[in-house]
């Protein structure tokens, strides 16, 4: 079975990262989404908060639990893809500025651990321009991020920043 770990901060997850799971469900028979615990970063939503927006975006995508694990991790993420048997790194790419630290990141964990793949998806064109700080940034703001993010995370950005 081909199994790819999607790891990310997923700070709220957004139609982005679900667009690049939908495409590697075209490609690989399980994907685990994997929330990078950190405890020096201080999110908008804790670790917990985010599994749950990921779990129910994933129900809302229709997609088979089954084939889409969502799991936290810390440390190296080289070592989670072992002990989870993932022998490809998934991550999304977007405009170029994502190049040079999707570079960085590949390389290292190329060098920590080449048996370990890291392959890109590009984002759907609808979500080039996603980010999880962008939507952070104008929903605080009061714009309206709704057509950009899961409904359930809609939902909840609403109801954390009280609009
Ligand atoms: O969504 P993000 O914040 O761009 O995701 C970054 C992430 C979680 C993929 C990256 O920070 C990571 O893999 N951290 C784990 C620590 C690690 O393995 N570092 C060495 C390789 S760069």
């Amino acid at each position: 079975m081909s199994v790819a770990v999607y790891p990310g901060s997923f700070d709220p997850i957004t139609r982005g990262h679900t667009s690049i799971i939908s495409s590697g469900l075209e490609a690989f028979d399980k994907i685990v989404v994997a929330v990078l615990h950190n405890p020096r970063k201080s999110p908008l939503f804790s670790v917990e908060e985010r599994l749950e927006l990921i779990r129910e975006s994933v129900r809302e995508m229709g997609a088979s639990p089954e084939r889409v694990e969502v799991d936290t991790f810390e440390g190296l993420l080289v070592d989670y893809c072992k002990r989870k048997g993932a022998g490809v790194i998934l991550r999304g790419l977007r405009a170029v500025a994502d190049f040079e630290y999707e570079l960085q990141m590949a390389n290292m964990n190329r060098h920590l651990e080449p048996g370990v793949v890291t392959m890109f998806i590009m984002a759907d064109d609808a979500y080039f321009y996603v980010s999880s700080n962008l939507i952070k940034e104008a929903a605080k703001l009061g714009g309206d991020v709704d057509r950009l993010v899961p409904s359930c995370v809609a939902a909840r950005l609403r109801a954390k920043l009280g609009r």
